[in-house]
């Protein structure tokens, strides 16, 4: 179905400019943060006993700030609280059902005493898990900075909190936010704690869809221009395609990127035969899941279909992948030194 015709399209834009993070604009019951209060009930307000600056009360099409501003401004420091810190964990989810989330990430969610999460990512996780927290803090897309200042400031006020994404949090996440927050804060990773869960990144839940694309060198690229200007991304783009690698494109489309993922199927084309093969896997091991193996002289047309949004992970294949028996195949090199 092309995206025009569809009534709910998930490529959600966010009217703070922010990514969406390839998840669907929700209208939701946001809990309102007491530090350490158990307070999951609806409240369309939402409010930091922490201290922290609570950006998202007010709610723009996505959810955050109405003010058209991405600038979130970190608010208590180390010394505003008096108790023992607690701990925190950034815990990364995997790409979305309950097993493909490692034993670590479930027992690391089921410690935790609250859950802090983006509110797709916190329907993520088993109903066992979040009926048993203490207190649950989603919210909508956008606020990344203030979600993150919230898990941490829970942390400070003596709780034991996890912060959860999808995927891994070291994979265009919020791990290294979280360290430089608290950096700002005048804390140490060592006082809460600190400690990262590995999930299963979306590049390689996607790859496993797909066959074997990604056995070789490979480059990340994602074309988010949130934080990363569009010339940058150009030039990675241009330099990993030159340079032969695999290419794992993260945040491929929404409607306000329609031209940076055309731009990134024209610098493909540029460097790479038409026939590339390339894997697109939209919502990996979620309901949704859809997978194809196209050829890249087929990409920018399928961005204007609901196979591409903010939940799709597209998989560039080098001049030696091929596809067979519907897989993507890349070699890594055995056959230059092995007979088989
Ligand atoms: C902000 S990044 C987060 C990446 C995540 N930390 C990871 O390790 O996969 C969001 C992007 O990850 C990709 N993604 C996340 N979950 C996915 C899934 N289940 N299937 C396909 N792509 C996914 C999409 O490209 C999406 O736009």
């Amino acid at each position: 179905m092309s995206k025009s015709d569809s009534d709910t399209d998930t490529s959600t834009d966010s009217s703070c400019g922010a990514s969406t993070d390839g998840e669907t604009s929700e209208t939701e019951a946001s809990t309102g943060s007491a530090c350490g209060a158990s307070t999951t009930e609806a409240d369309s307000n939402e409010t930091s006993a922490c201290g922290a600056s609570s950006s998202t009360e007010s709610t723009g099409e996505c959810g955050a700030s109405s003010d058209d501003s991405d600038e979130e401004e970190v608010g208590a420091t180390v010394k505003d609280f008096d108790a023992d810190p607690g701990t925190l964990v950034a815990v990364g989810l995997g790409p979305g059902q309950p097993d493909g989330m490692t034993r670590r990430a479930q027992t690391a969610l089921a410690e935790a005493e609250h859950l802090v999460g983006y509110t797709t990512y916190i329907d993520l996780i088993p109903d066992d898990i979040t009926e048993t927290a203490e207190d649950i803090y989603s919210t909508p897309m956008c606020g990344e900075v203030s979600r993150t200042e919230e898990a941490i400031d829970r942390a400070l006020a003596g709780n034991h909190v996890a912060i959860v994404g999808s995927g891994d949090p070291n994979v265009y996440a919020l791990g290294g936010l979280a360290l430089e927050i608290l950096e700002s804060k005048g804390g140490t990773a060592s006082m809460v704690d600190f400690e990262v869960v590995p999930g299963v990144p979306a590049a390689q839940s996607c790859a496993a869809r797909l066959g074997a694309p990604l056995v070789n060198d490979t480059v990340s690229i994602s074309l988010s221009d949130h934080l990363t200007p569009m010339p940058d991304i150009e030039s990675r783009l241009h330099a990993a395609a030159k340079e032969g690698f695999t290419i794992t494109i993260y945040n491929p489309w929404s409607r306000k990127r329609r031209e940076n993922f055309q731009k990134c199927c024209e610098i493909l084309t540029a460097h790479r035969d038409p026939e590339t093969p390339v894997g697109i896997v939209h919502g990996a091991g979620r309901e949704d899941e859809e997978v194809e193996i196209v050829e890249l002289r087929e990409l920018e047309d399928l961005g204007e279909t609901d196979l591409i949004d903010m939940t799709t992970t597209i998989l560039v294949g080098t001049e030696d992948t091929y596809v067979w028996d519907d897989r993507m195949v890349t070699p890594r090199g055995y056959e230059t030194k092995y007979d088989y």
